[in-house]
This record gives C-alpha cells, sequence and structure tokens, in this order.
C-alpha cells in the first residue's frame, strides 16, 4: 500500500463526457472551486482542443490560481497538446489507445505507430514544461507485455505518471492487483488507475490497484462519466479513509455538498440509495435498526453521517418501532403516555402498510390527533367501522359502527357528501347520550402534498349547555378524519359535562 493517495478528479472531463452533460464555463468553474475546497489533488479541467467555449473554461480554470493541479486532455496530437499548454494548464494528460480493438477498428494502425506516436507525444507535451501523464486508452485489453513496452518507452520519454485506464470496465479486483503489481514493479514513476463502472466495479477495481502500489486514482463525484460512469469520488474517498484507515489530506465533510452541486449543475440525480451521499445513506427505518442507532450509531452506521456531511434520519414507516417513533416526537417537543404512544405507532404502520412513508408533519399530526383525545377507557363514544358510498349517481350514504358505553350501536344515514352522511350517522348511532351537539366549525388541512397526503380535520363542537370543545382528527382518508375528529369532540363534550 502506498502511503499516500493522490486523487485526481476527471468530473469535469470524463464527467462531463456523461451522455446529456454539458456544463458552462462558468458552471465548471463553480465546481472546480468546489473540488479545490475538497482538496483533490488534480483537476482534470476538460478536453481543450474539442470545443472553443471547452478551451476557455479550462483556460479559466488554469486561471483561478487554485492549490490543485489543472490538467488538460490531449491525444497524442500536437494540436491537442498545444491547446492544452495555451489553455495554461499545469499537466497535460495525454493518451493513445493501445489495444489490438482500438488500434484495428478505430485508429487503423499498427502497435509499432501507437508507440511511436505515445513516445512523440510525451516528448512533445515535456518541451513545454508541463506535468506529462500518459495514458494507454482500453490498457486492460491490451496485451500486457506490449502495454508494459509503451509504459516504458513513455516514461523514458520524460513522462511524469503513467495511467492504467479500465476504458470499458471489465476488470475485476484480482485481475486488477495483478497488472498493476506487474507494472508498479517495471516502472520508477507512479501509476495511476482510472476505472469506469459498467461491471459497479469501478472503486472495488481502483482500490485493488492502490493494494498493488498505484498511488493516484482518477475519480468523479457522483461517479459520473462515459456510459455507467467512473469510480466515484466519494466512495473511493471514504473506503479509503474508512476501511483501509488512509489518511487523505480532503475535507470529507464536504462530500454531500459537492456531490448535490455536481447533480444540480449536471442534472445527473443521485439515487437515494448511492453509497455515502444518498439521501437513504444515513436513513433507518425498520423498527430493530433505528432503536440500535438511537442507542449506538455504530450498530448500524459504518461512518459518522457528520464525517461526510450528511445527516441521520429516522423515517417512519410500516418496519418503524416504538423507539424511533418516540425518539422522534421528543424531538418534536411532543410528549405522550404509553398508551397514547402504543396507538401513534399503531397508526403509523397502518399507513406503513398503506404505502405511504410517514413524514415528520404527519406524525405530528397523529400525535395531536391521539393526545388530543379522551383515554379510550374513558371515552363514551369508540368508533368500531365505518362505511362510505358515494358517487356522482349516487346519493352518498354512510353507515357507522360504534360502541357506546361499552354497548354495540350501528346506524346509517344519506347526506349532500360522503362527510355529512358519515356524521349524520355517527349521530344518529350515538343519540342516546342525549347530546344536543353543534358543529360551530369544520377545517380540512392537508398535511402533506399528494393525493395521499394526511388530511387533519379541526372541528368546534358546541352542547346544549354552552360547552365548546376543539378536536382533530387525521387520517389519509377525509371522511376517516371527519368522522374521527367528531368522536374526539364528543368524547370531550360528555368527559366536561361528568366532571360538572
Ligand atoms: O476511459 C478512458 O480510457 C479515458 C482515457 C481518455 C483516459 O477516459
Ligand atoms: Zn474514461
Amino acid at each position: 500500500m502506498p502511503e499516500r493517495v493522490r486523487i485526481f478528479d476527471t468530473t469535469l472531463r470524463d464527467g462531463e463526457q456523461t451522455p446529456g452533460v454539458s456544463l458552462t464555463k462558468e458552471e465548471k468553474l463553480t465546481i472546480a472551486r468546489k473540488l479545490d475546497e475538497f482538496g483533490v489533488d488534480t483537476i482534470e479541467a476538460g478536453f481543450p482542443v474539442a470545443s472553443e467555449g471547452e478551451f476557455e473554461a479550462v483556460k479559466a480554470i488554469a486561471g483561478e490560481g487554485l492549490d490543485a493541479e489543472v490538467c488538460g486532455l490531449a491525444r497524442c496530437v500536437r494540436r491537442d497538446i498545444d491547446a492544452a499548454v495555451e489553455a495554461g494548464v499545469d499537466c497535460v494528460h495525454v493518451f493513445i489507445a493501445t489495444s489490438d480493438i482500438h488500434l484495428k477498428h478505430k485508429l487503423e494502425m499498427s502497435r509499432e505507430e501507437a508507440l511511436e506516436r505515445a513516445v512523440e507525444g510525451v516528448e512533445y507535451a515535456k518541451e513545454h514544461g508541463v506535468t506529462v501523464e500518459f495514458s494507454a486508452e482500453d490498457a486492460t485489453r491490451t496485451d500486457p507485455d506490449f502495454l508494459l513496452e509503451v509504459y516504458k518507452a513513455t516514461v523514458e520519454a520524460g513522462a511524469d505518471r503513467i495511467n492504467v485506464p479500465d476504458t470499458v470496465g471489465v476488470m475485476t479486483p484480482p485481475r486488477m492487483y495483478r497488472l498493476v503489481r506487474r507494472i508498479v514493479d517495471a516502472l520508477d514513476v507512479p501509476v495511476s488507475v482510472h476505472c469506469h463502472d459498467d461491471f459497479g466495479l469501478a472503486v472495488a477495481n481502483s482500490l485493488a490497484a492502490v493494494e498493488a502500489g498505484a498511488e493516484q486514482a482518477h475519480v468523479t463525484v457522483n461517479g459520473i462519466g462515459e456510459r455507467a460512469g467512473n469510480a466515484s469520488l466519494e466512495q473511493f474517498v471514504m473506503a479509503l479513509k474508512a476501511l483501509y484507515g488512509l489518511d487523505l489530506d480532503v475535507r470529507t465533510e464536504m462530500l454531500v455538498e459537492l456531490s448535490r452541486l455536481v447533480e444540480r449543475l449536471t442534472g445527473v440525480v443521485v439515487p437515494p440509495n448511492a453509497p455515502i451521499v444518498g439521501e437513504n445513506a444515513f436513513a433507518h427505518e425498520s423498527g430493530i435498526h433505528s432503536h440500535g442507532v438511537i442507542k449506538c450509531a455504530e450498530t448500524y452506521e459504518p461512518i459518522r453521517p457528520e464525517d461526510v456531511g450528511h445527516r441521520r434520519r429516522i423515517v417512519l414507516g410500516k418496519h418503524a418501532g416504538r423507539h424511533a417513533i418516540k425518539k422522534k416526537l421528543e424531538e418534536l417537543g411532543i410528549e405522550v403516555d404509553e398508551e397514547q404512544l402504543r396507538e401513534i405507532v399503531r397508526r403509523v404502520k397502518e399507513l406503513g402498510d398503506k404505502g405511504k412513508r410517514v413524514t415528520e408533519e404527519d406524525l405530528e399530526a397523529i400525535a395531536r390527533d391521539v393526545v388530543g383525545e379522551v383515554p379510550e377507557s374513558e371515552a363514551a363514544v369508540r368508533l368500531e367501522e365505518l362505511a362510505v358510498m358515494t358517487g356522482n349517481r349516487v346519493t352518498p350514504t354512510s353507515s357507522v359502527r360504534v360502541r357506546l358505553k361499552g354497548e354495540e350501536r350501528s346506524a346509517a344515514a344519506t347526506g349532500v357528501g360522503p362527510v355529512d352522511a358519515a356524521l349524520r350517522a355517527l349521530r344518529e348511532a350515538i343519540e342516546e347520550l342525549g347530546l344536543d351537539v353543534e358543529l360551530r366549525e369544520y377545517r380540512l388541512e392537508a398535511v402533506t402534498g399528494g393525493t395521499d397526503a394526511l388530511a387533519e380535520v379541526v372541528v368546534k363542537l358546541e352542547d346544549e349547555e354552552g360547552n365548546v370543545v376543539t378536536a382533530r382528527g387525521a387520517s389519509e382518508d377525509i371522511v376517516m378524519a371527519s368522522v374521527r375528529a367528531f368522536v374526539s369532540g364528543v368524547n370531550r363534550l360528555v368527559q366536561r359535562r361528568e366532571e360538572g
């Protein structure tokens, strides 16, 4: 293992080769500044000969006075190298393909010609006083003996570093290890790797290369790049730090910020389950995991979210446990007793079973609803069942079944709408209570967006003695939320009358 590994970031070059991605000069500058602040060793700013705009962007980055080495890509062609040098880069990354498949079908060149062009390219770039990194494109599908011959010749021609691209991502970690080991042993300049992610092995292959002695790896933020992309900066850096214990001089706490910036400017969305920077990288849903993490984060987190600028989230859904819900309620400043907590957990799971992710606002609404309720054991009315039929060609009809002071009662009614029908049926079912309840106010609010949003209904009820109560009901079903609010209000009125 080398003592230090250089981070060569190619977000602005290979990353920009992601299908559909094109960055403006200003956007490239913004990313370059952030990469520099983060602490990468090299920023490959672009391919200067590609276009006027690309040249200007590389030139602007090279002129920024960044701490990082600024590099420009060039084929082993004089005008490419001239463009890079003219853009003012510190390093020119020259490359030529060396695999037979590329030589035959793309370059239509013999191995000897390619070798000659590689040497000429490196020599020409060196004449301009810049650092030169040489890449044998498609190195991992190149005959290894010829590959070594090319690398040795380019080092002799003055290359300061040589890079081993796994251009189509076909390596496996053991094969990468063996190849890089052989190259490292044969050369006396730093060896770098550039791994593509066609089989999802780019980071694993880069790490295997480091184990074999590679002193640098090419990476991109969020792993963007040609086809399936490149080795991801955030995964590679954190694996080196956390799994290999390597001391890198980078500000890992900026990783999420960097990732979000690149996501926003490139439009390439980071999947929620992306390692390190994905929205779910530190989210816990199952009761068992949440409980563990609440007690000791290390139980289910291999690194601390704050070390990469992320945050831990306890997600509530059907797998949520009472510990997670209790913790969340504490955070929201809502105090509950055991019975209330049990009811809140039941409702959260019920929503989860319906495929809904319970947001903080949902939980707050449920909790407010439950906390405001008369305890079940003391409630005069308990809703057992509610059914509603509605539509454009039927009269809204509802039937309810309740437990009234322990006795089962049911009733049915029609109304101008489903809520009206349900409340009429409910009033009939609780008639024996002898309450004359007036609905003074009815307010309906969607707690969160979407058609599956939790609805919160607030009702103000008044009885014939002038007692006024306000009660809430929350449910993803508006009728259910209305009935819950009404039942809760009635129970409070009964309680108030009994208390005198
Ligand atoms: O994937 C590749 O081979 C490259 C080279 C230009 C290094 O991006
Ligand atoms: Zn590449």
